[in-house]
């Protein structure tokens, strides 16, 4: 099975209630996790690869980690640039296999945003490639650059069908109250999404697949891990999982998570070296902490994102 596009499996989702996961990856213990969990689970999946990525472990070391991956598992897998900030950035992506790319045009003026994203979607759509864009901003950090919640704003529902029948973008993200990184909501503060946004925008946009970024739930227990092993992580509130769930019966088709995945690797890794000090072979650490991915990524297929055995 070579790599493909997300078209299909999001047309799946859509129809069948519920979300495909994608995950983040930067090394190949987190491609082997992930890819594992999919591939137990028989569930479709979406590899995303920010810039920062792409810088740390190269095009090419990814690429050939995924095409690894796809052949061990025969699976449907979709192959995404994540938060691609400019055209050639994207092109580059394009040109290099990728078969889905994101242009976020999330902090230009609505009239700057159609024009970037309509100019990547002509070249992807030539080249047999879907693309996402973003209509308003989450809070948080991604790829180094911080975004207060001041300057974050929610989605625009009255935008949501100009936007999209002028680019021609395969999905859209949208801002409904998720954040990007560990510090979603600030302590005592209760979770809310603006589910009002997520039905409005689906009503004027029927059958179009909608992506939730910033969806990482902080699990509480590797917070507490990596606490009790040498860590000092202030207090970390993230998406509730029955929200996402909720979500992902609506309109909303691709879930967006990175956090817990660095979570889970970095609490086991400081687990497993504090209860051996001697150890100093890198498999040895690795292979917990891939272990824990694999189960952290079943969980959220099976009890979050809603794909199982949708492969
Ligand atoms: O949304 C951002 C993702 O978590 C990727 O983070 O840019 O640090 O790789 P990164
Ligand atoms: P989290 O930081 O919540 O995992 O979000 C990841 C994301 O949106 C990647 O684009
Ligand atoms: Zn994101």
């Amino acid at each position: 099975m070579p790599i493909v596009t997300s078209k299909e499996m999001m047309k799946k989702a859509y129809d069948g209630g519920y979300a495909v996961g994608a995950f983040n990856v930067n090394n190949m213990e987190i491609i082997q996790g992930i890819t594992q969990a999919a591939k137990e689970t028989n569930s479709p999946l979406i590899l995303q690869v920010s810039a920062g990525a792409r810088k740390y472990a190269s095009h090419t070391y990814l690429m050939k980690l995924i095409e690894a991956a796809v052949i061990e598992t025969d699976l449907p897998i979709c192959l995404h640039l994540d938060h691609g900030d400019s055209f050639e950035l994207c092109k580059s992506c394009i040109d290099g296999g990728f078969t889905s790319v994101m242009i976020d045009g999330s902090h230009l003026s609505f009239e700057e945003n159609i024009k970037l994203t309509k100019r990547v979607v002509e070249y992807a759509h030539d080249n047999g490639v879907v693309v996402e864009g973003e209509l308003g901003r989450l809070a948080g950090v991604e790829d180094d650059v911080k975004v207060s919640d001041e300057d974050a704003f929610y989605t625009r529902p009255d935008e949501v069908e100009e936007f999209v029948t002028r680019t021609g973008v395969d999905s859209l993200a949208i801002a409904i109250g998720t954040s990007h990184g560990a510090y979603k909501f600030k302590p005592g503060q209760k979770p809310k999404l603006r589910f009002d946004i997520l039905e409005e925008v689906g009503r004027r946009l029927p059958n179009f697949p909608i992506v939730l970024h910033g969806a990482s739930s902080v699990v509480p227990e590797y917070v507490k891990m990596i606490n009790e092993n040498g860590g000092k992580m202030p207090d970390a509130i993230g998406i509730p999982e029955d929200m996402l769930r909720q979500a992902a019966k609506m309109a909303v088709c691709k879930i967006n998570i990175d956090s817990d995945l660095r979570l889970a690797m970095t609490a086991t890794i400081r687990k497993y070296l504090a209860e051996h000090p001697e150890h100093f072979d890198p498999r040895q650490y690795l292979r917990p902490a891939r272990e824990n991915i694999v189960e952290l990524v079943k969980h959220k297929i099976i009890n979050v994102l809603g794909c199982e055995g949708k492969a």
